[in-house]
């Protein structure tokens, strides 16, 4: 059973789509032990919280620097013992130290097809105005492991979305999240949890089992 902790920051769609799955039995041998929130408003928390999954909020504003906020989001996954964390809509730059203790053991979102609108100043509703404003017709998301840079690590999982002339910014976020981000992020977990991925050189290649 791959036992996954599920970081969020908001509304939680991303976690709710994980949740259905895992549940419909479309994401197999995955247990969710815990969601984290650094928002202690998140409505994330209640979804959790409706399915009978441990919700916790570790937010900075309850510790006195960043250190000490870090060492406690550290302490309460570690607590969990995970096999794997998921970033679903995270606001936070992750400390180095949990990104080498977790390599290749953290996974996260995003809502564009990395390289393309990625990076320092592209998050959630940015990346669709960037998109629209730079005019390209097909856009998606991305799901890949996590490195010490800004979504730079090895991809697992891709989808693509058109966009429309009509497009606004909210419209395009909702059908790259309906069309691609509810399925790609789901699947990769289960991917993992078959054990029909590995990381070589970089990349993320498919394992001859499952
Ligand atoms: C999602 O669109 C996710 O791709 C994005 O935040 C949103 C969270 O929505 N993440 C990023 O932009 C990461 N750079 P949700 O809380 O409803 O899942």
């Amino acid at each position: 059973m791959l036992r996954i902790g599920v970081c969020v920051s908001g509304g939680g769609t991303n976690l709710q789509a994980i949740i259905d799955k895992v549940e419909s039995g479309a994401v197999r041998n995955t247990e969710i032990a815990v969601v984290v929130s650094n928002n202690a408003g998140a409505y994330a928390l209640t979804r959790a919280k409706n399915h009978g999954i441990p919700a916790i909020s570790v937010s900075p504003r309850d510790y006195e620097t960043r250190e000490a906020f870090h060492g406690a989001l550290i302490e309460t996954l570690d607590s969990f013992r995970l096999d794997l964390i998921v970033l679903a809509g995270f606001l936070v730059v992750l400390p180095e130290e949990l990104v080498k203790k977790y390599r290749n053991r953290i996974i996260n979102i995003h809502p564009s097809l990395i390289p393309s609108f990625c990076g320092t100043g592209n998050y959630g509703l940015a990346v669709h105005e960037h998109v629209l404003e730079r005019g390209v017709k097909v856009t998606g998301a991305t799901v890949h492991f996590v490195d010490e840079g800004t979504d730079t690590g090895p991809i697992i999982l891709q989808k693509a979305v058109a966009v429309k002339d009509d497009d606004t910014p909210e419209s395009l976020q909702l059908r790259v999240m309906e069309e691609a981000e509810w399925e790609i992020l789901p699947a990769a977990i289960d991917l993992i949890a078959g054990g029909n991925i590995k990381v070589e050189g970089g990349r993320v290649l498919q394992t001859e089992q499952g």
